[in-house]
């Protein structure tokens, strides 16, 4: 099987990847592929293979079985997205009851406090225009996941850098330096939280490592802040502001959800379908050689699997490309499937429900200030969204 370039796509393969995923997907369901980092890996695109794969133990998370990060040089330390069980159900088992719908439920009214903030704040701009991932789509996430970890009062700016550059690279060397200045952030952090505890989840999981050293290890203790902060805001304020964008370029779908706000959850389940926050899953490598719909995926290989082309597969959605706030998109992939299934699942709906709601309710006026070819995407396999989302609310 040849290798395809997705390269020879060029820039267009990031502003709109749903084309090229479709003549792919239209080949079959796995492909051997180069990206623009030169990285060779298997890109599974049909629906069904793609819900398999993410649940099969014969695909691991554990990228020190390819030597891509080693004990020495973990970047930032365990967590459980790059674990396979028995660790990776450790580390999950010490913050899941943080985030069960119960728990996340009783945070709606905080999540409505700060998103009534902000919006009172956008809305006090004078031109009447404003960039939502700058106003609600980034602050929204961040405040909330720092509040919950207990991280006080940081240079935002600078951990959105970081952190963009970490879940869409620029390139090795920027994406190097990124790690190891959020490293080091997380480590002070830590100091920080070990002198003065508080209220919060990084006080409670350094107090377990206190009590019994067999919990979590130093190294743990950073992947997990690395882990919950980033992977805590990086999609919600995707969420946010590709959901926004699909209902300012389908007027329809907007006077719809208008019209009968109680279309709302079914419309944040499209908006995760349609143009969901990660265009693919995060690595994982074969442990054996692996059939997938007649292809032997080899042992010891890199395996991506496309979200946005199992969502837009027409073997599963009928008219897939319609972005259609009704139809039942319940079953999609885009909080993934399996042991590693989205632990943030409900607050991130519960914030862009709440994000969505009051937005439309206070901006009855809103439209896009910019034109959809002129909006610049983040670059690489992982992450599907824009930069900034410039709107006009009056
Ligand atoms: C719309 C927002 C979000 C989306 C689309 C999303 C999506 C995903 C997906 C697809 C995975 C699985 C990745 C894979 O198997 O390769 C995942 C895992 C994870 N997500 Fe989210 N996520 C979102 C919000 C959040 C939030 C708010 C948190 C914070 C609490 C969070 C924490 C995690 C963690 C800790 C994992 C790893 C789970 C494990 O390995 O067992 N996510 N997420």
């Amino acid at each position: 099987m040849g290798i395809i370039d997705l390269t020879a796509y060029g820039e267009r393969f990031t502003a709109d990847p749903h084309p090229f995923l479709a003549e792919l997907r239209e080949q079959g369901p796995v492909h051997k592929v180069r990206d623009a980092g030169g990285g060779e890996f298997w890109l599974i695109v049909g629906h069904e293979e793609a819900r398999a794969a993410l649940a099969d133990p014969r695909l691991s998370k554990d990228m020190r079985k390819l030597g891509w990060i080693t004990d020495d040089n973990t970047l930032i330390g365990r967590h459980m997205l790059i674990a396979d069980p028995p660790e990776h159900t450790r580390l999950r088992k010490l913050v899941s009851r943080e985030f069960t719908p119960r728990r996340v439920e009783a945070l709606a009214p905080r999540v409505q406090e700060i998103t009534d903030g902000l919006m009172d704040a956008m809305l006090k701009r004078p031109d009447g225009r404003a960039d939502l991932v700058e106003s609600l789509a980034y602050p929204l996430p961040i405040t909330v996941i720092c509040e919950l970890l207990g991280v006080p009062d940081m240079e935002r700016e600078e951990f959105r850098r970081w952190s963009n550059e970490v879940v869409a690279p620029t390139g090795e060397e920027a994406a190097g330096r990124a790690f190891g200045e959020l490293a080091s952030f997380l480590k002070s952090l830590i100091e920080d939280k070990h002198r003065s505890p508080g209220d919060d989840l990084m006080s409670a999981l350094i107090r377990a490592t206190d009590e019994d050293d067999d919990r979590l290890t130093p190294d743990e203790l950073v992947g997990m802040a690395f882990l919950l902060l980033v992977a805590g805001h990086e999609t919600t304020v995707n969420l946010i502001s590709n959901g926004v964008r699909a209902l300012l370029t389908h007027p329809g779908q907007l006077a719809a959800l208008r019209a009968d706000m109680s279309l709302l959850d079914g419309a944040v389940e499209e908006m995760l379908r349609y143009d969901g926050p990660l265009k693919s899953s995060t690595n994982r490598c074969t442990t054996e050689p692996v059939e997938i719909a007649g292809t032997v995926v080899p042992a010891l290989e890199p395996v991506l699997i496309s979200l946005a082309a199992a969502h837009r597969d027409p073997n599963r959605y009928e008219e897939p490309d319609t972005f259609d706030i009704r139809r039942d998109a319940r079953g999609h992939l885009g909080f993934g499937h399996g042991i590693h299934y989205c632990i943030g699942a409900p607050l991130a709906r519960l914030e862009g429900r709440i994000a969505l709601r009051s937005l439309l309710e206070r901006c009855p006026e809103l439209a896009l200030d910019a034109r959809p070819a002129a909006l610049e995407w983040l670059p690489g396999m992982l992450i599907r969204g824009t930069r900034t989302l410039p709107v006009r609310f009056a």
